[in-house]
């Protein structure tokens, strides 16, 4: 089971307007079938990057990826994608957003009533049944992105990779599809690829951290193993100094290891943020709610909350 998944010497380089932009540089991790990793990283670094270049939307420039034994060349219902924004088409119903990807992955291996039974299920698992006949627009963000989430689960893919799938909703909605997530990969074993901005719910979903440097040429900084047992409560490990430990951990890498580099306009912002009274944002998100970048500095991190 060792090396399910496997980057290696991935680096790329981006053409703008003629001139090259290396994003990423020598990124390599290897997951086991059934791990939870989550991407950690300061905005611009390169996660994004790195999920599409699994996705096979991007192209590594060098090295590459592999899946189960074969190189992933291009995008593929083996490595389904969950983007923050739910990508729903607006014009079919709950149930027949979670159809399209079924009826393409299983066209030929169900019958249709098995296809109907299947959808049902997924759309079940993230408590979403009672809505089935509903357009997306008749449906909550959270509601959205619980569709988005069945709809990727019902293609049985090989690797879940989900970019910042719960960081356009609100705190408690978060936690609840958190938990939910938690439920569900326990239950099928999925290995997941979870890119977030939240130090609480990285910690409270992963069995490790990965810790990106910035860019340019970003590169994994640091990999943090997270033994917490499982089923996870959040609630009992807000107080849980193996959690608190961890979590210091990854902000400790962020803002004291990590921060903004100097020189960058990121690193010029963050220092114009240190010296400004009514900029303290890094430092304050660091200290009270844990999360890097947030589009809000008030939203709240939600896992120990
Ligand atoms: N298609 C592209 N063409 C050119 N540059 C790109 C492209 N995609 C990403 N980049 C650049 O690569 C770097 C990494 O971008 P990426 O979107 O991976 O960051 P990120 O870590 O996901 O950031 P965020 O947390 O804000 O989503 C950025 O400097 C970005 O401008
Ligand atoms: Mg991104």
């Amino acid at each position: 089971m060792i090396n399910y998944l496997e980057l290696s010497g991935v680096g790329i380089e981006f053409d703008t307007n003629g001139s090259k932009f290396r994003a990423l540089q020598n990124v390599n991790l290897k997951l086991d079938k059934g791990e939870f990793v989550s991407l950690i990283g300061h905005s611009g670094c390169g996660k994004s990057t790195v999920l599409n270049i699994v996705a096979g939307l991007y192209r590594a420039t060098e090295g590459g990826v592999i899946l189960e034994g074969k190189e992933v060349l291009d995008p593929g219902p083996d490595r389904a994608v969950v983007f923050q924004n739910h990508s729903l088409m607006p014009w079919l119903s709950v149930y027949d957003n979670v159809a399209l990807a079924v009826d393409q992955v299983f066209r030929r291996s169900k019958s249709r009533a098995e296809r109907r039974d299947w959808i049902e299920h997924n759309l079940a698992l993230v408590n979403m049944d009672h809505a089935m006949d509903k357009l997306p627009s008749e449906i909550s963000g959270g509601m959205k992105q619980r569709v988005g989430i069945a709809r990727c689960l019902a293609m049985q893919p090989k690797v879940l990779l989900m970019d910042e799938p719960f960081g356009a909703l609100d705190a408690l909605t978060r936690a609840q599809l958190q938990d939910s997530l938690m439920q569900i990969q326990a239950e099928l074993g999925n290995t997941v690829i979870m890119i977030t901005h939240d130090v609480d719910e990285a910690v409270l979903l992963s069995d490790r951290i990965v810790m990106m440097s910035n860019g340019p040429a970003a590169t994994i900084g640091d990999i943090l193993p997270v033994g917490l047992a499982r089923p996870r409560d959040r609630l009992a490990l807000a107080e849980d100094p193996e959690f608190v430990h961890l979590r210091q951990q990854v902000l400790e890498f962020l803002y004291a290891k990590h921060g903004h580099p100097a020189g960058t306009q990121a690193g010029n912002q963050a220092e114009a943020a240190a010296v400004s009274p009514a900029g303290t944002r890094l430092a304050a998100v660091a200290k009270s709610d844990a999360a890097v970048d947030s589009p809000e500095p008030g939203a709240p991190g939600t896992a120990a909350a």
